[in-house]
């Protein structure tokens, strides 16, 4: 018999060998108590939370919670169900209302998670005749929605505008072409030049499909993301997006003016072969979305926090992934993942929980402690991060 586990030898390996030099596992960590958005135990300890994407800290939200229990009480745990059967309560139909009016689109649609949004959409409108062209550093769930289609894939440079309009220079005028893009990149947190992209895609008699999972809620005058911010948002045809991040809960969603767009709700497998979100999950998102609508004051805040890490990291010695703040992620690049692991453990020791990122997730190959900074940290909370980033940084002797 051949061990089919035998292709994971080498990781394997490595993983043992990073523990074996003593290092608690940076992907095994247990939150014991969660208190705030912003703070848990971790190993009995007071942690800072700098790597949870609760950009907005809804998780908490007196509202969101009340919302939630409410919908526990009046309609149970779970709908044991699809969206196309026994699935879809009148929660299911707020929340998809909630997304309408929160990014004034005609259509919405609610999946499981962001990870099935991505691959239901893209498997399902890119068929065998089509094109997706694609950033190369496009989140997993871009690629495994590639995967399960058809279409021929057309990678180009990580934000490169040239690099794109070459690619569908180079496709034929009269094919389905599909450009699938981000707003906000969450390795380097930086974000797209969506402005002229979009028009690029357009010209170019594509349709445009923007995963905004990292910017919802915080970027743009009402928070619907970077097509916001650059005014490109009426030009994009397909909006994917996450619950699990800015909205506090678990769920994901596509949104479009597409007036075909209800169609998918038969033919996209990912929607209609599995169950559908509780009924206190899709209560606890609609709450959320709608609190995001009147929420200026908290992105005020968050990118007051953005900035204030960024300048605090860099002028301690730190490099960064990007030279100025685009989002509410922060990377800072580490040498290797042996001092990336240290460091993280550092940080771990000193109460500050970051993410430690590693290739396949990361591009070139990079080792990354990725910050995701929240609404609700307070400024005494990023003054205490950066002097806990100083002192690990010295002791692991990444700054000096
Ligand atoms: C860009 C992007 N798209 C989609 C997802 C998937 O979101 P979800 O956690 O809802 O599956 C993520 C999550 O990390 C993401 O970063």
């Amino acid at each position: 018999m051949t061990d089919l586990f035998s292709k994971f030898d080498p990781l394997i390996e490595m993983r043992s060998a990073l523990l074996e030099g003593g290092v608690t596992d940076p992907f095994n960590l247990v939150m014991e108590k969660v208190e705030s958005p912003t703070v848990a135990i971790c190993n009995g300890k007071r942690t800072i939370l700098l790597g949870t994407y609760n950009y907005m800290g809804m998780t908490f939200d007196p509202d969101v919670i009340a919302a939630g229990k409410q919908a526990l009480d009046e309609f149970g745990s779970g709908t044991t169900g699809s969206r196309v059967l026994n699935g879809t309560y009148v929660g299911h139909r707020a929340v998809e209302d909630a997304l309408r009016d929160f990014y004034a689109m005609d259509h919405a649609m609610v999946f499981s998670t962001g990870y099935q949004a991505n691959l239901g959409v893209i498997s399902t409108i890119a068929g065998k005749d089509d094109y997706i062209i694609l950033d190369i550093d496009s989140h997993a769930s871009i690629y495994d929605g590639c995967a399960l289609g058809n279409a021929q894939i057309v990678p180009f440079r990580h934000n490169d505008i040239d690099a794109l309009e070459k690619r569908l220079k180079r496709l034929p005028p009269e094919t389905g072409k599909l450009v699938v893009l981000e707003g906000v990149y969450s390795m380097l947190g930086d974000v797209a030049p969506l402005k002229e992209m979009v028009a690029i895609s357009k010209a170019a008699g594509a349709m445009v499909l923007v995963d905004e999972a990292h910017s919802m809620g915080f970027i743009g005058e009402h928070g619907r993301g970077v097509a916001e911010a650059q005014g490109v948002i009426d030009d994009v045809d397909f909006i994917i997006g996450t619950f699990s991040k800015s909205v506090g809960t678990v769920g994901g969603f596509c949104v479009s003016n597409h007036p075909k767009f209800e169609i998918l709700r038969l033919v996209c497998r990912p929607y209609v072969f599995t169950a559908s979100l509780p009924p206190s999950v899709v209560a606890t998102a609609a709450t959320s979305i709608r609190k995001l609508m009147n929420s200026a004051d908290k992105r005020a805040h968050l990118w007051e926090n953005s900035k204030r890490l960024h300048a605090g990291l860099r002028q301690l010695g730190f490099t960064l992934g990007t030279d100025e703040p685009h989002a509410a992620i922060i990377a800072v690049i580490m040498p290797d993942l042996e001092t990336g692991a240290a460091m993280w453990e550092a940080l771990l020791n000193e109460g500050l929980y970051v993410n430690l990122a590693r290739p396949p997730a990361t591009p070139a190959g990079m080792t990354l402690l990725r910050c995701s900074l929240c609404a609700l940290h307070s400024e005494e909370q990023v003054g205490e991060i950066l002097g806990m980033f100083a002192a690990a940084g010295r002791a692991t002797g990444c700054i000096s």
